[in-house]
């Protein structure tokens, strides 16, 4: 089930808890896998709307650096790796002074929470996962534990600070429907102590970004040429965009835009300005489109916006102080909020002797 912002606060279950809450924000858990560059499809699908959670909730946003060791068991460049996808969402919005920002490695508290949950974690329903067979697939050389109780990890790491949002995309609704079964199994088991975990995302804001060649989303792992990232240089991104599919225009006025044309609108829409749009959009109907000036426009808008970010992420990453002061501050607040869970899990599940 997926939440959406106004639906969820108009609900009479969100007036109920929001009265037992008494005030208390509603908690939100993310976690991000730290494998490879974030591009425009991850900003804005997900971080734009961290950045504004971070304002309305209890933020936790994670660095999965243990779910990245069932896929990526060489660590050479794991510290690389942690460093710019903190840097890339700081650059983007993230303040650490609002969300706890942190490491799952730093707060090992997860890994025990984990162990819990994998006794309540059933095989056959571990083989079952999509995710898990789509790994078998790729790494058939690696099946390790790991990846067949990854989703019990991620489950650790939400229910660890008792969150109830979690914002994510399609391709982790499975996951978070095993987390409600773990959470309901445990609770039955032992007693309340968490609630069930849903996700959540602002509605209005579920952008999909299409990629350049026309095909599908942009994404990290296929077509890298149809996909913008935040560390492209300017001219990788005025290469990329000039490259975009385009045709010889439309013969006749009003007609419907081809995907690929109408893909480059939808870009247009996050980057440009509201008279640039209405410009391309009137020379189309029209039948003056130069798609040549287009992608031209679009390219220019699109550096003017990625470019700020990669200074920034440039100028946070030549500061490891800074960032060794980030993973702290976020490290203590989670670790803060684990600890106050883990009392409570080990009371609940006669953990306790003395
Ligand atoms: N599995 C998630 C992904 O691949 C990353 C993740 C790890 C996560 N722990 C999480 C997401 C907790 C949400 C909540 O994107």
């Amino acid at each position: 089930m997926n939440i959406s912002f106004s639906s969820f606060y108009n609900s009479f279950p969100f007036l109920i808890f929001a009265v037992f809450m008494e005030g208390k924000k509603p908690i939100v858990m993310s976690g991000i896998r730290p494998t490879g560059f974030l591009h425009l499809g991850n900003y804005f699908g997900a971080i734009r709307n961290y950045v504004r959670m971070q304002d309305e909730f209890e933020c936790f946003f994670m660095v999965a650096d243990l779910h990245s060791l069932t896929t990526h068991p060489d660590t050479r460049h794991l510290k690389a790796n942690v460093h710019r996808v903190l840097a890339e969402n700081i650059a983007c919005g993230l303040d650490p002074e609002k969300a706890a920002l942190y490491c799952q490695s730093h707060v090992y508290e997860t890994s025990e929470l984990y162990l819990y949950l994998n006794m309540l974690a059933y095989k056959g329903e571990l083989e079952k996962t999509a995710t898990f067979k789509d790994k078998v697939r790729l790494q058939p050389e690696n099946v390790n534990a790991g990846l067949l109780t990854y989703p019990v990890l991620q489950a650790a790491d939400i229910i660890l600070h008792r969150a109830s949002l979690v914002p994510v995309g399609k391709d982790q609704e499975q996951h978070l429907e095993m987390a409600r079964n773990f959470v309901n199994r445990f609770n039955h088991r032992y007693g309340d102590v968490f609630p069930e975990p849903q996700a959540f995302n602002y509605s209005e804001q579920l952008v999909k970004v299409p990629s350049l060649d026309g095909t599908g989303k942009m994404s990290k792992s296929e077509n890298q040429m149809a996909t913008l990232y935040l560390a492209d240089t300017d001219d990788m991104i005025r290469k990329k965009v000039m490259k975009a599919k385009t045709d010889m225009g439309p013969s006749e006025p009003n007609s419907e835009k081809p995907d690929y044309i109408e893909n480059l609108f939808l870009l247009m829409k996050l980057v440009s300005g509201n008279d640039v749009i209405n410009k391309f959009e009137n020379d189309y109907k029209n039948c003056h489109i130069r798609y040549g000036d287009m992608k031209k426009q679009l390219a220019e808008d699109m550096v003017n916006f990625i470019s700020p970010i990669r200074g920034r992420v440039e100028d946070i990453l030549g500061d490891e102080i800074y960032l060794k002061q980030v993973m702290e501050v976020g490290a203590e607040k989670a670790r803060k909020s684990a600890k106050a869970t883990m009392l409570l899990v080990r009371e609940s599940m006669g953990l306790k002797y003395f």
